[in-house]
């Protein structure tokens, strides 16, 4: 069986250069450690209000070519054409209210349709492995399969929210339901949101579940045990050879 990939999202690395300006830390910099602890990808959202990843760092990134590039984005013409000029190795469209301060739910596909319908077809075309980031509905599955995209990435935000006061069973139900679903209509599944040492194992134990993108954990935690360490531990969790085989 399939090892589950680990995409880093590395966002809050940008956070934390541009609260100097300085350039550092530099992401650049950054992906060779992700390099040499062999993580799949890299992740960045470029925010419509460019908090944390700019534009530059969108190109440099592409254009160092360490490691295959994810970029998380609105579904705005502005941020197709950004994608269209990058053509990073994959995408993945998120919905993006200027206040929030994270993701906080999944994109509304179903409501949606005829928007996406006519957004998504010039991604595609050009081989750019699309997912939608949806939460662990059975009707946003159903509808983003009729779009074409590759792949969905289940938002495993409220789960994380559940289980840090232990009531997570039903969400974590809902997200193997989810999982099995998309593996039946033949759409790649992937997740992400929240997830930490702790709450990631029962995640990484879905064998539908192909990829997980982490990243205000991993970042938060290398002040304690730097980077390195941090995503080494956490890919003993996710990789353990014996999760995947748990039904
Ligand atoms: N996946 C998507 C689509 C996201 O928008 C985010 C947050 O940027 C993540 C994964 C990672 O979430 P977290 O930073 O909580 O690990």
């Amino acid at each position: 069986m399939e090892k589950i990939r680990l995409g880093v999202n590395i966002d809050h690395i940008a956070t934390l250069r541009n609260a100097r300006n300085e350039g550092y830390p530099n992401i650049l910099d950054v992906t060779k450690i992700l390099k040499k602890v062999k993580v799949d990808s890299i992740t960045i959202h470029l925010r419509e209000d460019r908090r944390h990843i700019k534009d530059k760092d969108v190109i440099e990134l592409k254009k160092q070519n360490l490691l295959p590039l994810n970029l998380e984005m609105a579904a705005t013409k502005e941020m197709r054409e950004i994608c269209i000029k990058t053509i990073p190795q994959s995408c993945c469209i998120v919905p993006e209210r200027r206040e929030e301060l994270t993701t906080e739910g999944g994109l509304d596909v179903k409501n949606q349709m005829n928007y996406l319908s006519d957004f998504l077809p010039e991604l595609i075309k050009k081989k750019i492995k699309v997912s939608l980031f949806i939460d662990p509905d059975l009707e946003q599955i159903k509808a983003a399969k009729t779009l074409g995209v590759q792949a969905v990435e289940l938002h495993t935000g409220k789960y994380s929210r559940l289980h840090k006061i232990n009531k997570f069973n039903s969400e974590l139900t809902r997200i193997k339901n989810a999982s099995f679903f998309c593996s039946e209509l033949g759409l790649k599944c992937h997740a992400g949101h929240g997830l930490n040492f702790s709450n990631v194992a029962k995640i990484a134990e879905i064998k539908e579940i192909e990829e997980l993108n982490v990243g205000h954990f991993l970042i938060s935690n290398s002040l304690f045990m730097g980077l390195e360490n941090t995503i080494t531990k956490f890919m003993k969790i996710i990789k353990h050879p014996n999760y995947r085989k748990i039904k």
